[in-house]
């Protein structure tokens, strides 16, 4: 059995629910220094351009445009399908894919979402149609997959243009086929906390060419050069922000292994909770593993847990919420029972490059090995009837090696596992 250190002595620090990527400083100072030999700031410089070429490579796309957010992405796409009258929408997204069909004076009209995937759920999208409706507006929830195939069966059916918000998307395949490729137009966030970001930026990705050109146009206010074709909008992005964007595509691969593993951490640690249910990729999705929502059966209980996360320095998120059919200044028309249930059940975990190896300790055999920050384990033993272990002095180990420890330091320092018996060959906090 190992001697551990007094748990007091370790210090706590604040557990953000994601903490953004930045890579090494020498990377990003390469691009600076291009920057400050060009004096080429924004306006469609060579690193935009740059960007836009390799995501369009990788994505396997031929309309790509970089974008200042994932909200002007929106707008212009919505402007560039030439959009009025109902948009079908779901109402389990961030509050911006019905902000955006407002600010371009359409009316959001919302379909419930299929609880296994939180997605718009497509039974639901037909019986919404109206002769007022010109498209479907549906977001890939935490990376998960809306039903693609159906959305265009309904969308080809009663001509409707598709729109994809794909901020949790990038990363994520499905079929062999990037999700922000799907759709008339695919936008997509690369804000700071999403799993590849340019601190601020988005994206918008056009199937026909000729939306394409709108699409160029409305970005830089509807001109090029001096001849003025439409009234459009500023768009663009910058070359600091491209630069960044550069710097975390060259580390993606990475990113996206450890989330993976992060993700499988607590997968497999939460998996068989009676109180809780999680989502499940389907097989047919290559999945960024971006976000890690529990689905508490009731509010009282997922509260609670959020409460005792952060009385463990642990900031877990409601994200969604609220349910946007249930938002004050939407109608209420129509009541997504769905939706509402799981905004207020949900809560995300922390995740974020770096996070499964942040914290090291000395294992019985001597050996260095990261483990994961113990406290992430407490929902479960909240949601278990372990909650009579959770104490100041109390941690639960996680190895990164996939071993999960449900356990607890007794008050001599020994580690408890399931309540009873000591344990060998752990490490802890
Ligand atoms: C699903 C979804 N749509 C749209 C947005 C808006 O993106 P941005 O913050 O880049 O404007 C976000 C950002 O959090 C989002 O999560």
């Amino acid at each position: 059995m190992n001697t551990v250190d007094s748990p007091s002595s370790v210090v706590r620090e604040m557990i953000q629910v994601t903490r953004s990527f930045l890579p090494p400083r020498a990377e990003f100072d390469a691009y600076l220094d291009r920057i400050w030999a060009t004096h080429h700031l924004t306006n469609n410089g060579p690193l935009v351009q740059e960007l836009e070429a390799k995501l369009k490579t990788d994505l396997g796309v031929d309309h790509f445009f970089f974008v200042g957010n994932g909200t002007i992405a929106l707008q212009i796409a919505i402007r560039a399908l030439a959009l009025e009258g109902e948009i079908i929408t779901t109402p389990y997204s961030y509050v911006a894919s019905t902000t955006s069909i407002l600010w371009e004076r359409c009316v959001p009209v919302y379909a419930d979402i299929d609880p296994r995937t939180c997605c718009i759920d497509p039974a639901g999208i037909e019986e919404r149609i109206t002769e007022k409706t010109s498209a479907i507006l549906a977001t890939h929830v935490y990376g998960m997959a809306c039903d693609v195939e159906a959305i265009e069966r309904i969308a080809t059916k009663h001509g409707l243009k598709v729109i994809y918000d794909g901020a949790h998307a990038f990363g994520s395949s499905y079929k062999g086929r990037s999700l922000m490729t799907f759709g008339d137009i695919s936008t997509g966030s690369f804000h700071a906390t999403k799993i590849f970001h340019t601190i601020e930026g988005g994206c918008i990705i056009v199937r026909d060419p000729e939306v394409a050109q709108k699409v160029l146009l409305m970005r830089q206010f509807g001109h090029n050069g001096d001849d003025h074709f439409l009234a459009g909008v500023n768009g663009k992005n910058s070359e600091f922000h491209a630069a960044m964007g550069l710097c975390v595509l060259n580390h993606f691969p990475e990113i996206l292994a450890d989330r993976e593993k992060q993700w499988t951490t607590y997968f497999h640690a939460f998996q068989d909770l009676g109180n809780c249910s999680l989502l499940r990729p389907e097989q047919q999705l290559e999945f960024n593993h971006s976000y890690f929502p529990v689905i508490f059966d009731s509010n009282e209980r997922m509260l609670r847990a959020k409460q005792v996360l952060l009385e463990e320095d642990i900031v877990a998120r409601r994200y969604f919420y609220p349910s946007l059919d249930e938002l004050p200044y939407i109608s209420g028309a129509h009541v997504c029972p769905v939706s509402r249930r799981i905004a207020s059940t949900v809560l995300t975990l922390p995740m974020y490059f770096g996070f499964g190896s942040r914290i090291r300790h000395v294992n019985s055999s001597g050996a260095l090995r990261p483990v994961m920050r113990l406290g992430v384990m407490q929902p479960y033993v909240f949601l278990t009837g372990y909650f009579a272990y959770i104490h100041a002095t109390y941690r639960f180990v996680l190895y990164d090696d996939g071993t999960i420890m449900r356990g607890c330091i007794n008050s001599r320092n020994r580690i408890m596992v399931n309540g009873s018996g000591a344990y060998d060959h752990c490490s802890l906090l």
